[in-house]
């Protein structure tokens, strides 16, 4: 199953969105590769791609987060830092195994399902914030 955008998902700051939809499109890259039975060198570099983008991009969001003095950055960059571990953990379990069932079933619940409520839940308070001082 793809990621998909959609609407709802939106913070309404051009910068995340854009952010979020290039995520979900290395996202879709990973489970793509993993579906069409890829190589283990291939699935890695891919992973690799989404682990450097993700940081990238939290790094992006931190810095409005912290220029506009978001409230909740503390907690918020404890959820990004339990991501990137949990990717880390993701990438040494291919390293084991490969693209078996079980590498992506943890990739639909470690990335996708998590960046789908963190998005909706987390990011649409910190858009709402950024949005309120002028950030759009
Ligand atoms: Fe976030």
């Amino acid at each position: 199953m793809a990621m998909a955008w959609m609407q709802g998902l939106a913070t309404g700051v051009t910068l995340i969105d854009e952010q979020h939809r290039n995520l979900f499109q290395k996202v879709n890259a990973l489970l793509d590769a993993c579906r069409r039975g890829s190589g283990k060198d291939e699935i890695s570099q891919v992973l690799d791609f989404l682990a450097d983008y993700t940081i990238t991009h939290f790094r992006a969001e931190e810095g409005l987060m912290t220029l506009h003095k978001y409230p909740g950055i503390v907690a918020h960059k404890g959820l990004h830092a339990v991501f990137i571990g949990n990717i880390e953990k993701l990438r040494a379990q291919f390293e084991k195994e490969g693209a078996s069932p079980h590498v992506i079933i943890s990739t639909n619940q470690v990335v996708v399902d998590w960046l789908m409520d963190h998005i909706r839940i987390e990011d649409s308070k910190v858009g709402a914030l950024l949005r309120s001082k002028g950030v759009d």
